[in-house]
């Protein structure tokens, strides 16, 4: 949540955030706030305001394993939604998918109410990788990989940025294959396949910027972040601000 925010919660005026900051009178896990629009969680990092521990806001964060047929969405009239997947409890407004993945992908979702760490980790400026693992309909060659790696063309013209290829099997009528983007382009590695001559007939994601997809989590079900996971998201708020 939003530094400020998370303050105006616990009833501090807007003059007394500013005064307090210019102050340095505002700590985040011992570091001077830089920012009241900087992203804080009091779930995992420590907030000093005037030589006052405030309590805040702990931020839900999940991790879920996509099954296929289910939209990445919060409410949908005729499709089942990712958000039917987790228990009443957790149903809230504020819970949201980290990216989209289509309908027939599977595979690794994080979903947070900490409203700006999704808009973070998905913008640009913070290049996070996707990894998906991939089944085609035709043969992949080192060919590709190198076409993967300049950047694929669509056929409007987008070129996207370099990806990793990495092909596991190739045959004539199926080939697997792992790649990594950083972008977020609608439909992007469906779409990158396509302009090479194949189309993707199984897509799930297994790794989502530092963290991985679970072998232990079922299709369909879901569990809280780890530690070590939550750590990566402290230490991600802490650079970010
Ligand atoms: N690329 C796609 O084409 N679909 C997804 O669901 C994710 C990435």
């Amino acid at each position: 949540m939003r530094l400020d925010k998370l303050l105006a919660q616990e009833k501090i005026s807007r003059k007394a955030m500013k005064q307090a900051l210019l102050k340095k009178e505002i700590f985040v896990d011992g570091h001077a706030a830089r920012s009241l629009a900087q992203n804080v969680d009091t779930g995992l990092q420590e907030l000093i305001f005037k030589d006052k521990k405030i309590q805040g806001y702990e931020h839900t964060y999940l991790m879920l394993h996509k099954p296929n047929g289910v939209v990445t969405a919060s409410k949908d009239k005729k499709l089942p939604t990712v958000m039917d997947l987790l228990p009443q409890h957790l149903q809230s407004d504020q819970l949201y998918a980290i990216g989209r993945l289509d309908r027939d992908t599977t595979g690794l979702l994080l979903l947070t109410d900490n409203g700006p760490l999704g808009f973070q980790l998905l913008h640009p400026q913070y290049h996070v990788d996707k990894t998906y693992q991939v089944e085609v309909n035709g043969p992949l060659t080192p060919d590709h990989i190198q076409e993967f790696k300049d950047g694929i063309a669509f056929l409007d013209g987008t070129i996207c940025k370099p990806a990793q290829l990495e092909i596991l099997s190739s045959s004539p009528s199926l080939s697997q294959a792992t790649i990594t983007i950083s972008e977020g382009k609608f439909h992007q590695v469906k779409k990158m396949f396509l302009s090479v001559g194949v189309k993707v007939t199984a897509l799930k994601r297994t790794h989502f910027g530092p963290w991985s997809l679970d072998d232990n989590l079922q299709e369909g079900d879901y569990r809280y972040l780890n530690s070590q996971e939550l750590a990566i998201i402290r230490d991600f708020l802490r650079k970010s601000g």
